[in-house]
């Protein structure tokens, strides 16, 4: 039998509680042993509840019990789940986490602790919830060279503007049903200005990579500035509207980004609605992979985070070499990042040839809103477009169109 320990009881941990005792008997015959829940460390009491009786308050019980081999933490946040996690892995225990933050902060150092411990640092849930996308990206694209990674990263956002575009819904009655879901981070502003996906799209371009992609120097720009107005143009064109995390290597740049984008029916991630998240992934070998599933949600992640368990079971005392370094990934500026946008300006089809001499040769688009017309420009830098929408007059909107 083995013993792990749970590091948080919020909605994650309840949730590996709940696997590990739901599905007891089929992780036994997977993982060829027993696993046992012997601690449950949380802040909070949990009167009448199964569990109650493996809860506990201090960490150092399991810091110091030897019998628990494996931690999960799903406490979230940087501190203390830092400090828990680093005293675990000192202590020779394996740790899983669904951490983002911690992972996109502290990934190499914690990474390279198990490392000289032979033991594991797994976070297999902290990007797409319930998808298999880390394991996949260290383990079976470790051939190709990872040219791009783009991923709907937020469940949050992605339920959000999916009542939007489908049922009408406001901004913030969806929010709060995403809310209501347990799919949104304790500080909304977390999903909707987009910080979330901007730490995940970290993570996986330093998988990508090979090397540390700081979370910080990514441009980030979340969903709150996305109006019923924008719905109107996507509908026009049959296209959909999503909070893209993307990197990629191009003509000898590295460009990362995380920003709203219209999405056309052919792109794999149009169809990606509600709290699904979808990430494509373009080696240079093996082409484009799509990976689909839940992105948030109690149960969904916390099967990520009892798979990273039981991996972490199988090599208690084997470290598996992730091939992230902490050597730094200079991106490049994005203004030299070459992409269509879609730009609303006030008046009418009169403004096509000032547009145009501004844009280039583009398309007209009327979405029959009041007072504006839209114009989707030819594929120009992101400097180009600035530049131009800044010497026009009416600017009401613009948003990238994914290629
Ligand atoms: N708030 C996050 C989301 C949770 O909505 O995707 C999963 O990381």
């Amino acid at each position: 039998m083995r013993q792990i320990a749970i590091m948080g009881y919020g909605t994650i941990g309840s949730g590996v509680f709940d696997v590990v005792n739901t599905n007891r008997e089929i992780i036994r015959k997977n993982l060829g042993e027993e696993l046992r829940v012997k601690y449950v460390l949380d802040l909070r009491d949990f009167p009448g509840e199964p569990v109650e009786e493996v809860l506990i308050h201090d960490v150092n019980i399991i810091l110091e019990d030897p019998e628990v081999d494996i931690v999960v933490e799903t406490m979230g946040g940087l501190e203390p789940a830092f400090t828990f996690v680093r005293s675990a892995l000192e202590r020779g225990k394996s740790v899983a986490t669904s951490n983002k933050e911690l992972v996109a902060k502290h990934g190499v150092e914690l990474l390279t602790l198990a490392k000289e411990k032979n033991i594991n640092f797994f976070f297999g849930a902290s990007v797409g919830g319930g998808i298999p996308i880390i394991r996949p990206m260290l383990r079976s694209l470790c051939a190709d060279d990872i040219e791009e990674v783009t991923g709907i990263l937020n469940g949050t956002t992605n339920y959000i503007l999916t009542k939007m575009a489908q049922e009408g819904s406001s901004f913030e009655d969806a929010l709060l049903e995403a809310q209501d879901n347990g799919f949104a981070e304790r500080k909304p502003e977390a999903d909707v200005e987009g910080f979330d996906a901007c730490r995940k799209i970290a993570i996986l371009s330093s998988i990508a990579l090979g090397r540390q992609v700081d979370f910080e120097e990514i441009p980030t720009e979340g969903i709150t500035g996305i109006t019923k107005e924008d719905f109107l143009y996507a509908a026009k064109l049959g296209w959909a509207i999503k909070l893209l995390a993307s990197s990629r290597k191009e003509n000898g740049h590295v460009y990362a980004m995380v920003a709203p984008a219209l999405v056309q029916p052919a792109h794999p991630l149009f169809a990606v609605c509600d709290v699904f998240n979808g990430i494509m992934v373009h080696g240079n070998m093996v082409d484009d992979v799509m990976f689909y599933g839940r992105g948030a949600g109690s149960h969904a992640t916390a099967s990520a985070v009892t798979a990273d368990v039981m991996d972490a079971a199988r090599h208690l005392h084997q470290n598996i070499y992730a091939g992230w370094s902490g050597e730094k990934q200079e991106l490049s500026d994005v203004g030299s990042w070459e992409k269509q946008f879609l730009i609303r300006v006030e008046g009418d089809a009169s403004r096509e040839a000032e547009l145009a001499q501004a844009f280039g040769q583009g398309i007209l688009v009327d979405a029959g809103v009041a007072g504006e017309v839209g114009y989707l420009t030819p594929v120009i830098s992101e400097k180009e477009f600035a530049d131009a929408a800044a010497s026009l007059s009416g600017v009401r909107g613009r948003i990238r169109v994914q290629a």
